[in-house]
């Protein structure tokens, strides 16, 4: 949810923050702006509603906002509507410190009357600006101590950027809860929310932690912890390439992330496998571990919680433990019984959301051992957990997730071989099938990957439906939690997914002529069931669209209008090939219904208000 950029140097800063937020507007996109400090024109604030080619096209490319110290934003609206005041960057009354800002001030009311009895005036309806007035009320000619006063007072989550134009040799970066990333350079220095808005300038970057605050010059970094003594913070190198976070001729970064699948998987999988085993170096795990554990909590959001829910499905099967999987959203406030037995399995993409972050954080209150599935490297979810098996997905622009979800998947097996091992819960050659069904997994996705036509000739069909439903059942109901959240978030298309054998309480009254009903029917014991919900759907006019492994695909044929089949895999690897084909479902629906793919309104990809 909003993406910062600030850079200081000796290039025009304008020109760097504005391609530094379009790698960001995935992050946001109602509206963007820029403040930029120039020797003569002083403090140049230049903001837009609209996505980002509304500001380039206001600034001519930055051109005419001259100046080599600056900080720009992309927003995803909390307070106030998107419009060019509520836009960041924002100043403070005297017009000379601009703050961008990524989180929310939660105490922003008080703060607010308190200013306007102390007769500051407010321009827009955001929190932002609360901060912005605040550091002004507080600025005496040292914008570090006035940055201090103002966070006494604030509380919530922020990344803040903030520059004066009285101190133009300096910008000044703060976090807590939100992430912010500093881009070490020769002669400049860069902040950002992700690492991708400066890889084209540099890649030698390093994390501040919360309550970290740091002053960047363009010669380097001094970083003050939250009592002000300074600290040294170690650099990483960040070894991807630019062009893992760009299109490469694709017309969406969604299509391209489904196709980077395979790769992806096979990045995940690969190195942990050896000699035939799976070696999980990165999570210290003992047999007594497990044998002690009294439950494992699973925690997430939206994909990620989908990912959970296939987890459980697995996990339990496999490892005979007791698996919860709950809603990040809802954790804390849903009285968890967690105890020192407790693991808790936090799985997330972006590694940053704060739903996420904060239930992480009262699992481990609560005495509970923290492992996590991240795909972002440092990311404070990463760095909070006592063991991360990181997804090696590359970076994810699309805000609908479909590479990072298929490398969770592959995480969550990973794991379960690794523990069924531990506890002696597989013998050799169901432990051989495994691993080998895992290897298998990168070609086999492939294999779906390489006929995309059927699935959009599917897509040309029901595109114009109002609404559709997904039914499966055990690991198969997982996969159309994924389905049907991927198709409404991209294709505004009103979805819902039920476990099949539920439709009949209640939600079947919804089914009429020619309602589309998918049918995800890989788990190979219940298919018989599931065709028996089919023909009840069947029976009320549905047009059915089946999903299943070669293996069923003609027994399926018989019973529905369509079916697309799937490679025959390691039955619980199932999600992994049956999501392939809903995602492209997902995508060819929305290209066909005209809807902006990549940035689905009112979305963002990394959520961090809560
Ligand atoms: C999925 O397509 C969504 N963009 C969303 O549900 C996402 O999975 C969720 O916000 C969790 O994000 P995370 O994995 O980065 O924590």
């Amino acid at each position: 949810m909003c993406g910062i950029v600030g850079y200081i140097g000796r290039e025009q800063a304008a020109p760097i923050l504005l391609e530094g937020l379009a790698r960001l507007e995935y992050r946001g996109y109602d509206s963007a702006g820029l403040a930029v400090l120039d020797g003569e024109k002083g403090l140049q604030v230049v903001k837009a509603k609209g996505r980002l080619r509304e500001l380039a096209g206001r600034t001519e490319g930055g051109a005419l906002v001259p100046g080599a110290v600056g900080v720009g934003h992309t927003r995803w609206a909390t307070h106030g509507a998107p419009n060019d005041v509520n836009s960041h960057p924002q100043v403070s009354q005297s017009g000379r410190i601009a703050v961008v800002h990524n989180g929310i001030i939660e105490n922003y009311a008080r703060l607010k009357a308190f200013l306007e009895e102390e007769g500051v005036s407010f321009a827009s309806e955001t929190d932002t600006e609360v901060a912005a007035q605040l550091i002004g009320y507080y600025y005496r000619g040292d914008l570090l101590q006035a940055v201090g006063q103002a966070l006494n007072r604030i509380e919530g989550a922020y990344a803040l950027g903030i520059v004066c134009a009285d101190e133009p040799d300096k910008l000044v970066a703060v976090r807590k809860d939100s992430p912010l990333i500093l881009g070490r350079g020769a002669g400049f220095q860069m902040l950002a929310s992700d690492v991708t808005a400066m890889i084209r300038y540099t890649r030698d970057v390093c994390y501040l932690d919360d309550g970290e605050t740091a002053v960047l010059t363009p010669e380097g970094v001094q970083i003050y912890n939250a009592f002000g003594r300074p600290v040294e913070k170690e650099t990483v190198h960040v070894d991807w390439e630019i062009s893992a976070a760009e299109k490469g001729g694709y017309e969406h970064f969604m299509f391209k992330e489904i196709m980077e699948q395979p790769k992806a998987i096979r990045d995940t999988v690969s190195p942990r496998i050896r000699e035939g085993r799976v070696v999980l170096d990165e999570l210290e795990l003992t047999r007594e571990d497990l044998e002690n554990l009294d439950r494992l909590y699973i925690i997430a959001c939206g994909s990620s919680y989908h990912v959970g829910m296939a987890a459980k499905y697995i996990l339990e099967k496999l490892l005979r433990i007791p698996v919860e999987v709950t809603l990040a959203s809802e954790f804390r406030y849903c009285t968890p019984i967690v105890t020192q037995r407790t693991l808790a399995l936090v799985v997330s993409q972006s590694g940053e959301t704060i739903d996420t972050l904060a239930a992480m954080r009262e699992a481990r209150r609560l005495g509970a051992r923290i492992f996590s599935i991240v795909n972002v490297v440092g990311s404070s979810i990463a760095r909070e957990s006592d063991g991360v098996l990181y997804t090696w997905a590359g970076p994810e622009i699309a805000v609908a997730t479909t590479k990072a979800y298929s490398t969770q998947l592959a995480a969550v097996y990973l794991l379960a071989i690794r523990c069924a091992e531990l506890l002696g819960r597989v013998d050799q050659e169901e432990y051989r099938a495994m691993v080998a069904g895992l290897e298998a997994l990168p070609g086999q996705v492939e294999e779906i990957l390489k006929d995309t036509e059927k699935i959009q000739y599917y897509a040309s069909i029901y595109f114009n439906h109002d609404s559709m439903f997904f039914i499966g059942r055990n690991i198969d109901y997982a996969v159309g939690l994924e389905a049907s959240l991927k198709l409404k978030e991209i294709s505004y298309i009103h979805s819902e997914a039920y476990a099949a054998g539920e439709l009949k309480h209640g939600t079947i009254s919804l089914i009429e002529d020619g309602t589309l009903v998918v049918a995800l029917a890989g788990w190979d014991p219940l298919f018989d069931k599931l065709m028996s919900n089919v023909r009840e759907v069947k029976a009320r006019g549905a047009d059915v669209l089946g999903v299943t492994t070669r293996a069923r695909a003609s027994a399926m044929a018989q019973g529905v209008d369509s079916t697309i089949s799937v490679p025959d895999v390691f039955p619980l690897y199932l999600p992994s090939v049956e999501v392939v084909p809903v995602q492209l479902f997902a995508y060819y629906v929305a290209l066909m219904r005209g809807c902006d793919i990549d940035k689905p309104r009112n979305l963002a990809k990394s959520v961090t208000v809560e």
